[in-house]
């Protein structure tokens, strides 16, 4: 647990989950900021928390109550931005960490929002189509005080998708009478949805993971790749890395885990996972029954895509690796960060490698605003570009001063939002 910071009233100091990862992280980059740290505080509280009742009535007539949060963490450099998620083990500690990465991240690309992220309590995959509409839409009305275009901007994120974003957008449209394409990103093209961001944040994971395998010389041709988590994140990923020369030896997700050393059809696994709902008795791999065999696989490049604290102080000694590309949000706890570090693996850390989405949800929203729209050649171009930036810089602030990429990204990010922070000043 982190020590020395003023846990609030509202989380469980005895058991902070994610959040004591987040101010573990925060702790570290804190030698770093020079004066600014006197504005450090402010990141480790967030700005602003919604808790909401959703209640629903169920196809079979009885009524439903669900969970739901909607976190603002910091907003010093613009609208509040990060994604929704639904799943049946979501809690605050967790919303409000995924939201202060959002903060983090969207600082280290640079693009011009704070951060913020929402879910509800719930395990989906129970409900209907009619009951997940019925829930996304009361969940919407509940949060719309909060959000809007330029307040704060939900997106996809765990068991979300662009259906969910449509009805959202539909709610939140109807509560204010105007149509109001801008309030979340990751929508259908056809309702102001932008080309690329389906793929976008595997997109982002292949670009910065080619980056890193460059750094320290590594052939992606014949390069073995690990993935957990066969979602939109993992699947895209293990594709670009498959479609560039390497092999996806290993996939894991909430249903198995496979094996193949010869390599596994990414394009193949897609479309059963597409077809099934997971990846389990998928033809083309040996089935490993004992889930934690995953993590000693040999690889050249892992990708935990799935869920935050996969990596611990208990599974990083068995990881034989060279890269880690942090596909998921949090998925490595600070004691395993280190452990990673002392056996020479790279962590390419979530703040820079899954910052795709956030990119292309910000191109989304651009064109939304302007009502003009660009070719997927261009997103594509922009996305790589930027990706590569935020890589190059973090890359070389690691370098200078001897830390990890996760603290340089810490220190780039930190940096840009306590300037932003200390040139507003505190209101009144
Ligand atoms: N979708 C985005 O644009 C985006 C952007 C940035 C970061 N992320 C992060 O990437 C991660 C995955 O998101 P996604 O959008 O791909 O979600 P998704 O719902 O499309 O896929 C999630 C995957 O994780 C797997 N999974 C769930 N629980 C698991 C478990 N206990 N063990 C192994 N696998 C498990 C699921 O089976 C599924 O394959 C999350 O951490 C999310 O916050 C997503």
């Amino acid at each position: 647990m982190a020590s020395g910071h003023a846990i609030p009233s509202y989380l469980n100091s005895e058991d902070l989950g994610p959040w004591a990862s987040y101010l573990e992280q925060i702790d570290r980059v804190a030698p770093h900021l020079g004066s600014l740290s006197r504005w450090l505080e402010t990141l480790k509280r967030p700005k602003r928390i919604l808790v909401v009742d959703v209640p629903i009535e169920l196809d079979n007539g009885a009524i439903a109550h669900f969970e739901g949060y909607r976190v603002q963490h910091n907003v010093s450099r613009g609208p509040g931005k990060g994604g929704v998620r639904y799943h049946q083990d979501v809690t605050l500690s967790e919303v409000m960490s995924l939201a202060a990465w959002m903060s983090i991240k969207n600082a280290t690309v640079n693009v011009p929002y704070g951060g913020a992220k929402g879910g509800i309590r719930v395990d989906p995959r129970t409900l209907s189509r009619g009951e997940l509409e019925r829930m996304t839409r009361r969940y919407t009305s509940e949060i719309n005080v909060i959000i809007g275009p330029n307040k704060d901007i939900p997106a996809p994120d765990v068991n979300t998708n662009e259906q969910v974003m449509a009805w959202m957008m539909d709610t939140y449209s109807m509560n204010t009478g105007q149509t109001a394409t801008g309030v979340v990103t990751g929508k259908p093209i056809t309702l102001g949805g932008s080309l690329g961001r389906r793929d976008a944040t595997g997109r982002g994971v292949f670009v910065v993971g080619s980056q890193a395998a460059e750094k320290i010389g590594l052939d992606l041709k014949g390069a073995r790749i690990a993935v957990q988590g066969f979602g939109n994140v993992g699947g895209i990923a293990a594709r670009l890395f498959q479609e560039a020369g390497a092999k996806v030896i290993a996939v894991q997700d909430h249903t198995g885990t496979l094996y193949q050393p010869g390599g596994i059809d990414a394009h193949a696994l897609l479309e059963h996972v597409q077809r099934t709902g997971g990846v389990k008795s998928f033809e083309g791999a040996e089935a490993l029954d004992d889930h934690d065999q995953f993590w000693k696989i040999e690889s050249d490049i892992l990708i935990p895509a799935a869920l935050e604290g996969q990596i611990t102080e208990r599974n990083a000694g068995d990881i034989r690796t060279r890269i880690v590309v942090e596909g998921a949000n949090g998925p490595t706890t600070p004691k395993a960060d280190d452990i990673l570090r002392e056996s020479g693996t790279l962590v390419v850390p979530d703040v820079v490698a899954n910052a795709g989405g956030v990119t292309v949800s910000y191109f989304e929203w651009v064109q939304d605003f302007s009502s003009f729209f660009w070719s997927e050649e261009e997103i594509n171009a922009r996305l790589e570009r930027i990706m590569r930036d935020a890589f190059a810089s973090v890359w070389q602030v690691s370098q200078e001063k001897s830390v990890s990429m996760r603290t340089a990204a810490y220190i780039v990010a930190c940096t840009r939002i306590l300037q932003a922070r200390e040139l507003r000043g505190l209101y009144p």
